[in-house]
């Protein structure tokens, strides 16, 4: 049975990949946040901790979809994905390999569960999902895991709610745990923590509120879920919505979570950077009504 072992958070500035790219990440300024992500590189590489696969909840900044097509929620079912031109040309970062197999099974679990994911077979994917990458992994010549990307919109309103984002965690979790294979599997939540980087509020920094957030994500609270998108925007500026996607890696956890790990620094470029990893203390979620009536039959044939 494939399992959820851990939960990481983590901003996804594309300042750090460039930063790491041309080999600045230890100068004066880069040096207290890759600082940050030290603990979580050797962390990871533990035979007992290294994931086979991560289902890696990023958004898209208008490299894959534009103005012409906005899905709420989807998933990547390809086979491989390359990294997005995002105006300086692709960074020269390793290919990202999916895993179809089980991103399929996903898709099918959380539609018969009622969540209606679009579900993309070909796709580039831009910083929101290669720079956490390297927060995590520096540069290798192939990432050593694979990745499931389940991309949501947060760019153009509306996005989804917190509660909603949830519940498809809760729903990824039911997903995973009907999966046959034995997978170590790690749910990554990225974007955050608060920046708008337009307008005369551009540069908007909330470390209160931020570690606020940081904190709700521990134990077994959820006061998180209810947060309503005007106070993201007024507290934390129009990209602190961004965190809606954290809220899908704390649903999948379960009932109560343990913080292994928590960084918090500002300045990065325009935002403050937030960092945290999560184990499951009680993975437990609530059985969904769907699967268990209609849709079990065929849910059990899966
Ligand atoms: C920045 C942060 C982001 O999350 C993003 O998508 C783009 C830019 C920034 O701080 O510069
Ligand atoms: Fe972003």
């Amino acid at each position: 049975m494939a399992r959820i072992t851990a939960g990481i958070a983590s901003s996804h500035v594309p300042l750090l990949g460039v930063a790491a790219d041309m080999g600045k990440d230890r100068n004066a300024y880069f040096t207290p946040i890759f600082e940050g992500y030290d603990w979580t590189r050797e962390w990871i590489a533990k035979p007992e901790v290294k994931p086979d696969v991560i289902i890696l909840v990023y958004n898209d900044h208008a490299s894959a979809f534009d103005m012409k097509i906005i899905p709420t929620f989807a998933i990547g079912c390809g086979e491989r994905y390359k990294p997005a031109d995002e105006g300086w040309g692709p960074r020269e970062v390793a290919d990202v390999e999916g895993h179809p197999d089980l991103a399929w099974h996903i898709a099918q679990s959380l539609i018969l569960d009622e969540f209606d994911m679009t579900i993309i077979n070909e796709m580039d994917v831009d910083h929101g999902l290669t720079v956490p990458l390297t927060m995590m992994y520096d540069a290798p010549d192939a990432w050593p895991v694979k990745v499931i990307p389940l991309a949501v919109n947060v760019v153009t309103y509306p996005p989804p709610s917190g509660n909603r984002c949830w519940a498809l965690g809760e729903a990824i979790a039911r997903a995973v745990q009907s999966y046959g294979e034995d997978l170590n599997v790690q749910v990554w939540g990225t974007g955050g923590m608060s920046h708008q980087l337009q307008g005369p509020r551009a540069g908007l920094i909330n470390a209160e509120w931020d570690n606020m957030f940081l904190d709700g994500m521990v134990g077994t609270t959820q006061k998180l879920r209810t947060i309503p998108h005007i106070e993201y925007l007024r507290e934390t500026g129009s990209e602190g919505i961004e965190m809606v996607m954290w809220l899908i890696m704390r649903g999948a956890l379960g009932h109560e979570t343990r913080a292994l790990h928590r960084h918090y620094h500002v300045p990065c470029s325009n935002t403050a950077i937030g960092h945290i990893v999560l184990e499951p203390v009680d993975g437990t979620v609530p059985p969904s009504s769907t699967l268990e009536g209609t849709n079990a039959a065929a849910q059990a044939a899966i």
